[in-house]
């Protein structure tokens, strides 16, 4: 390859860490500092020098020594022969039998204390006395010293602390360092003129609109470049754009929206009572003193039907709830609850308006909840949403969409329950048989949305919606016990980098 084609692929990142070899080799946690990187950077960034031969890396095994929670716990209160040592130079003589009462520590510290003293002559025994030997306080000083060097990461003799090493003190831990060192290729490099020009990093609408006399940074696409360079897909976002390829293909229009919905949205226009529990602090992550906006005919058609239903004819009819609407809790903003809200928003904005068009929406996007977390509940989760709208829907209908989307998902073993929602009669929860949990699992609710929630809409068919749950529809399709193995500190890396989800599912 040209130099200046390999100067075009250079990021940043990769042109100071290049820089910062020329004066000699440097171990991965040097450049770090010196370059205020931080370690992965500095890792993909060799990765990638190396593969196009600009740099050597060279990995090194040191010993390094660490302080065990022993040593943690001396490196607080002071070693046991330097506290011994301590009270016998302020004591000069004193009995054996005073120790136990006065330096509080285990008997077995306590003997390892004082032989280790009478080892280094810092003390006397004679009969039942102990006298210190002053002279030794500076060696004895030394010697807990040697815990602040190791907390510090300060090379230490390997003599001095074999001691400590046998008392559970410190242990020896063999870490990898890499050592970088530029290459000839590496140094022919950094002295092309070319090596000094900006290129853009980073794509931005203004500059991809502007791209006539720009220079961009270039992308190879040899995979022995890219692999170093790139990571995998994670599994959920591979997930879910599966997920929103199969909606797509059954004719859905994907919805979008945001985090933070007013309680109008979440709960009010869906007929959730006003003291549903729900609703509560326990349950809803409120944002403290926040309000939003709410349609104001909308807001009024709601509170009317909330408060004493509606009537068009005697099919058709309702008595609500015969309680006041208080307008003034429709405001307060809260991280959404289910995506739901989403739904509502869309029949608001696209159905309300197009009444005579069917429609047909679907979102893959976060729902939040104030949950205490365990193997099949998570604070913040995907939920697919799907919503369907046009003549003569019925409880069939979404039955036939359920089973359709599960079975294009790969999971088969399904059974639908009668449930309840405030805003959806008929009610019906999904739930899969998990092998490994070895019990049937809600995976999700759906349901006919009451007429109460669409005549403040002026809406007098039928929808038909759902909610499943992402997460628990891939540990089932992943043959995982617990929801947390896909999220946080759980997360087993090594087997989320295996997982190639082309394979793990096929293409639907
Ligand atoms: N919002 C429901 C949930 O979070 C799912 C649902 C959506 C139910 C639409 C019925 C209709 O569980």
């Amino acid at each position: 390859m040209e130099e200046k084609n390999i100067i075009r692929m250079l990021s940043k990142t990769d042109k100071i860490l290049l820089s910062a070899l020329e004066n000699g080799e440097m171990f991965s946690n040097e450049v770090e500092l010196k370059c205020g990187l931080e370690r992965a950077a500095v890792i993909n960034s060799a990765r990638k020098l190396l593969s196009l031969g600009l740099v050597n890396i060279e990995s090194i095994t040191e010993t390094v020594f660490r302080l065990t929670p022993l040593g943690q716990k001396y490196l607080k209160e002071g070693l046991p022969e330097y506290r011994v040592f301590d009270f016998a130079r302020i004591n000069k003589t004193f009995e054996y039998k005073q120790l136990f009462s006065s330096v509080p520590m285990d008997k077995d510290e306590l003997n390892a204390a004082i032989g280790v003293l009478k080892r280094l002559l810092a003390i006397n025994v004679d009969g039942g006395k102990i006298t210190a030997n002053l002279d030794k306080s500076s060696q004895i000083e030394e010697r807990n010293k040697i815990l602040i060097s190791i907390e510090n990461g300060k090379n230490i003799d390997f003599n001095s602390v074999q001691d400590f090493i046998k008392r559970g003190i410190i242990e020896q831990i063999n870490e990898i360092k890499e050592k970088f060192s530029i290459t000839k290729e590496g140094i022919k490099i950094l002295k092309n003129p070319e090596f000094s020009k900006e290129f853009i990093d980073k794509l931005s609408t203004n500059n991809i609109k502007n791209w006539q006399g720009l220079s961009f940074r270039e992308y190879s696409e040899n995979p022995e470049i890219l692999g170093s360079l790139s990571g995998k897909t994670n599994i959920k976002t591979k997930f879910i754009s599966l997920i929103k390829d199969a909606m797509v293909s059954m004719g859905f229009s994907e919805m979008h929206s945001n985090f933070v919905e007013s309680t109008f949205w979440n709960f009010d226009v869906m007929m959730f009572r006003q003291d549903h529990p729900d609703r509560e602090i326990q349950d809803t992550v409120y944002l403290n003193g926040l309000e939003g906006n709410v349609p104001d005919g909308l807001l009024k058609n709601v509170k009317k039907v909330y408060e004493n239903g509606f009537f068009s004819s005697k099919y058709d009819e309702s008595i609500g709830y015969r309680r006041k609407f208080d307008t003034s809790k429709s405001t307060s903003l809260i991280m959404r609850g289910h995506t739901t809200a989403t739904t509502f928003r869309y029949i608001y904005e696209f159905i309300s308006k197009n009444k005579n068009k069917p429609a047909k929406f679907f979102s893959v996007d976060k729902g939040f909840r104030n949950e205490t977390m365990d193997n099949t509940h998570l604070l913040e989760l995907y939920q697919i949403e799907g919503v369907v709208y046009g003549d003569n829907l019925t409880v069939s209908d979404l039955i036939g969409y359920i089973k359709q989307f599960y079975k294009k998902i790969g999971i088969e073993k399904i059974r639908l329950k009668p449930t309840y929602n405030p805003y959806t009669e008929p009610s019906l929860e999904i739930q899969a048989f998990s092998p490994k949990l070895k019990r049937w699992i809600e995976v999700g609710n759906s349901g006919v949305f009451r007429p109460e929630t669409l005549r403040p809409f002026g809406i007098n068919k039928n929808i038909i919606a759902w909610g499943f749950g992402m997460e628990r529809m891939l540990n089932l399709k992943l043959g995982m016990a617990d929801i947390r193995d896909l999220y946080g500190a759980y997360t087993d890396i090594d087997l989320l980098r295996e997982l190639e989800s082309v394979k793990v599912f096929g293409e639907f």
